[in-house]
């Protein structure tokens, strides 16, 4: 099938303002694409909800960035990749949307963390959601069975960073909090996951009270590689995502108050449109 006329861009959704940390890298990597950003904003955060409202919000807005043209959906939420993904991927899309697919971003890490520790003892940062979903520790036996893993779950980030205050003094006292009960956890640690969306952007005072040497990675690189790889092991789905270099932004909120914030996590102006949630 030729689709070279239509417009398929390929949807990035989070639960507010983290994907654009991942879409950022993945734009960078795949310039030529369309994509279209969904922020469940009205709705965030995601990490403290249960199994069933994740799954229920995040099926919802898929539906919306399918209505819109997608044909691939990227779930560049931690949280919506741990309690989501797979039901959608098992039940939902057989029966609504056999020939699209929805890819989470817990997978393509968990690739590839093994290369990165040398003591065989890595960390997870995440939502109490993804921390207690266990999806880290089970994709990560698939791969480095050989790793110990050690989760430390960090339910203030979420909302520090949603409500800009992550720059402020306050935030400090719970960025350290939760680094030093990690690094109590197994002092051994040289490796750590920020498996939420939204932790890049206090990546540095992360920095600022881990021990030297300890590395910290990012998801958008691992993500926009992983995509990539896709496309190119996919050529059935390449042919269904359109390429004029396009990019649009929706947020179930209001959208002069996504475009402020929105701006510093994808690091260039933004304007958006409002999605409803009816
Ligand atoms: N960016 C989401 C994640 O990666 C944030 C979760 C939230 O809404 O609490 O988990």
């Amino acid at each position: 099938m030729d689709n070279k006329n239509t417009y398929q861009p390929i949807g990035i959704f989070d639960s507010g303002f983290g994907g654009l940390t991942v879409m950022k890298e993945i734009v960078k990597e795949l310039p030529q694409y369309d994509f279209i950003y969904l922020g469940d904003n009205a709705r965030a955060p995601y990490g403290s909800r249960s199994f069933e409202t994740v799954y229920e919000y995040t099926l919802e807005c898929v539906k919306h960035l399918f209505d819109k043209g997608c044909h691939l959906v990227i779930l560049a939420c931690n949280t919506a990749s741990a309690k989501a993904l797979r039901t959608i991927q098992q039940k939902d899309l057989p029966v609504m949307a056999p020939h699209k697919r929805v890819l989470g971003v817990i997978r393509p890490t968990t690739e590839i963390i093994g290369k990165h520790s040398k003591t065989k003892h890595i960390g997870v940062l995440g939502t109490a959601g993804t921390v207690s979903s266990g999806s880290y520790l089970v994709e990560i036996e698939k791969f480095f069975p050989e790793l110990n893993v050690y989760q430390e779950a960090c339910p203030m980030w979420v909302p520090l960073i949603e409500n800009n205050e992550y720059d402020n003094a306050g935030a400090d006292y719970f960025i350290k909090k939760h680094i030093d009960s990690l690094m109590k956890k197994s002092p051994e640690i040289d490796a750590i996951i920020l498996g939420c969306t939204h932790y890049p952007l206090i990546a540095d005072k992360i920095k600022k009270y881990l021990p030297k040497g300890v590395e910290l990675l990012s998801q958008g690189k691992i993500v926009s590689e992983g995509l990539k790889d896709y496309l190119n092991r996919h050529p059935e789905m390449d042919n269904n995502c359109s390429k004029s270099g396009k990019l649009e932004f929706y947020t179930t909120d209001l959208p002069e108050t996504f475009d402020k914030a929105a701006t510093l996590f994808f690091g260039k102006e933004i304007k958006s449109k409002h999605q409803s949630l009816r």
